[in-house]
């Protein structure tokens, strides 16, 4: 039984704190002791991003990332995470071919995966999947402006929406969204000017990352937030902590005891009973 008096977020939550002006905060995770700190330090959404690909898989885009492996990483945050909704990414081509592979995928994220909402990108065509996905009984959060699994048809990761017709164009897909049956919208790399449009005239909560101040909540990825990626960062981007610098000199030190002999010391080693250890050496 779930004996934490903490209240669960929901749909309708999210919406009140739109409604009150209340921010939303969401931070990416991908494994269960990140949920973990996450949930205890009071985020209210987690995404397990098919960022992971490149933060924690090594690739050096969001593409090559399978469903079996967001499967495997949303489960483990959905183990723990207990305040907080889970939003599942779908990843690059688990969406793209039809309505009900879309539908199938999904399924298999809330199912196997564990998220509250799936997630997916673009607008124009993917509205028949969000609408397809929502009659299966799956929130769906939308994510327009710069969408990485684009990256390449959109010039490459740049800002979006930075003309007129393109601000527009980001404008008419958010409205569109949330006429599909979007539960929330993620708002990357835009001007703060068409982030607020958007804001305004939806009313589900949007999520910026890159977007300015005016977004009803906002999201980063948690190795950039916390120092681990290599500078530059995006100038989105905040590092509330310096972990990279941290654990490498934690890592140094420990590598250093191990050589010069200090670690393991006494206290770290188990003893045996005098009589047995007698027998033992005899
Ligand atoms: O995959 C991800 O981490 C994302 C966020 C940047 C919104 O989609």
């Amino acid at each position: 039984m779930n004996t934490d008096s903490r209240r669960r977020v929901t749909l309708p939550l999210l919406l009140e704190m739109k409604q009150r002006g209340e921010r939303i905060a969401m931070v990416t995770v991908y494994d269960a002791p990140s949920a973990r700190l996450a949930d205890e330090a009071g985020l209210d959404l987690l995404l397990v991003g098919d960022s992971a690909a490149m933060v924690v898989l090594g690739h050096d885009s969001t593409l090559p990332v399978t469903l079996e492996e967001m499967i495997i990483l949303t489960r483990a945050v959905s183990r723990v995470a207990i305040r907080p909704l889970v939003v599942g990414d779908l990843p690059f081509g688990s969406y793209q071919v039809s309505d009900e592979e879309a539908v199938t995928n999904a399924i298999r994220l809330v199912k196997d995966g564990g998220a509250d909402i799936v997630k997916l990108e673009g607008s124009d065509y993917r509205l028949s999947r969000v609408r397809a996905i929502i009659e299966a009984g799956i929130p769906v959060m939308g994510h327009i402006g710069l969408t990485p699994q684009s990256a390449t048809m959109l010039g490459g990761y740049r800002a979006q929406g930075r003309t007129a017709a393109s601000a527009q164009r980001l404008y008419d897909a958010g409205r569109a969204l949330e006429a599909a049956g979007c539960c929330a919208l993620v708002l990357e790399a835009m001007p703060s000017v068409v982030a607020e449009r958007i804001t305004r005239a939806v009313g589900i909560p949007t999520i910026g990352i890159g977007a300015g101040p005016s977004c009803d909540g906002q999201v980063l990825v948690w190795h950039d937030l916390l120092g681990l990626t290599p500078d530059p960062a995006p100038r989105f981007v905040e590092r509330y902590a310096q972990l990279g610098t941290e654990i490498r000199s934690a890592l140094e030190r420990y590598a250093r005891d191990v050589r010069d002999g200090t670690f393991p010391g006494e206290r770290h080693s188990y003893g045996m009973p005098d009589a047995e250890r007698a027998a033992f050496e005899k």
